[in-house]
């Protein structure tokens, strides 16, 4: 069993390779065919009625905030268990970061959601938020949808209403060298989206100076390269998605077996498991540092994703002595440090074979009581 070589992202295959060919022959890179169709089809998938491709999440995070009105001190709830890539845009814009905890089951943000102007939701590790996708207490909700592509909620796609960032990064479902999306219900914001990640010009006019109406805007158009390998990978989409939901429910089980902690997803989710994250009961550190140091020596290679809460990491306003809230965030806190995720981003579990997620279940089921 060897689970520490690099099997994801998948290799292009012939057809893939010719696509690419033809793409970069076209000398048309930027703002092609290839870009309208993984917009048409990132509709398709989520129901959203509109979608505007980026050059990668954390740029189409930034993007929709701004979409979304966020300025220099709007006040924005965000849940401090996730990656940095979730908070970046709020940073540049100087949005007002309010850090939450997130729920002990699904580690996704309850409904005791900060009071604040915008609510910057994440389907952290693949497990769609249970909150409304549109509006929390009146407070428009932008999910950061990075994880959660192939996901479902009461049997359809995640992303049919409220407005949803989404990644083709080289460790997501659909890998590819970076990429991002938006999706909305929401044609205002869509229509500022294409100006924003067009230096803040308006579609159909020339880039020039004097045709910028937006200081936000940027140059966050994605290539026609990545666009086309993005388009020719959602058509494998439903395979891989199916792939994720058949290790981790095996895998689950045997954590179930084995008395573990693992995340969880609400009885309406169907998660295309992003990670398979878990820990001692009760998230003991010392434990789950023997459990994780046991499953390295038989082979089976683990990372730490999030370690560093974003509350507690100076680059965001947080620091060990700037925690918010005289409790601080509870149960990010105690699962940030004491739990896992199975395998690594260059070979997740969906990754493994039949006998090799049989044999790590059976290690893993032996840690019972052990
Ligand atoms: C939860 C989360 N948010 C944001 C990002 C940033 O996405 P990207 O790498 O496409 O910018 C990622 C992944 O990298 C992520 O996992």
């Amino acid at each position: 069993m060897d689970l520490g070589q690099r099997r994801w992202p998948p290799e292009p295959d012939e057809g893939e390779l010719k696509l690419l060919t033809e793409v970069a022959r076209s000398r048309l890179w930027t703002d092609g065919p290839w870009t309208a169709e993984v917009e048409r089809r990132m509709e398709r998938l989520t129901g959203a009625p509109h979608a505007v491709a980026f050059n990668s999440c954390t740029s189409a995070l930034h993007a929709a905030l701004h979409a979304m009105g966020c300025v220099r001190g709007t006040r924005v709830a965000v849940p401090a268990l996730t990656f940095a890539g979730t908070a970046t845009g709020a940073a540049h814009i100087g949005a007002d970061l309010v850090f939450a905890d997130v729920r002990p089951d699904t580690l996704t943000l309850g409904t005791d959601v900060p009071d604040t102007e915008l609510v910057l939701a994440v389907d952290l590790h693949g497990v769609p938020h249970e909150l409304d996708r549109t509006r929390v207490a009146g407070r428009p909700v932008l999910t950061d949808a990075c994880q959660s592509i192939g996901s479902t909620l009461d049997g359809r796609h995640v992303g049919a209403t409220g407005t949803h960032a989404w990644s083709f990064s080289s460790a997501k479902l659909i890998a590819a060298p970076d990429g991002g999306a938006v999706t909305t219900d929401d044609a205002g914001i869509a229509g500022r989206l294409r100006e924003l990640r067009d230096y803040g010009v308006p579609a159909g006019e020339s880039r020039s100076n004097g045709a910028v109406v937006w200081a936000g805007g940027h140059n966050w158009r994605p290539t026609e390269l990545t666009m086309a390998m993005v388009a020719h990978r959602l058509e494998r989409l439903d395979r891989w998605a199916a792939r994720a939901r058949q290790v981790a429910a095996r895998v689950h089980r045997s954590l179930d077996r084995a008395g573990l902690w693992r995340q969880s997803a609400g009885g309406a989710a169907r998660p295309a498991w992003h990670k398979i994250r878990f820990g001692a009961p009760g998230w003991d550190r010392g434990r789950t540092d023997e459990i994780e140091r046991s499953l390295n020596e038989a082979g089976i290679p683990t990372h730490r994703w999030g370690l560093v809460p974003l509350h507690r990491h100076p680059a965001f306003g947080g620091g060990p002595d700037k925690v918010t809230g005289s409790g601080g965030l509870p149960v990010t806190e105690a699962v940030a440090a004491g739990t896992v995720c199975l395998g690594t981003e260059a070979a997740p579990p969906m990754t493994w074979n039949d006998d090799e997620v049989a044999q790590v279940c059976r290690i893993l089921e032996t840690m019972a009581g052990s």
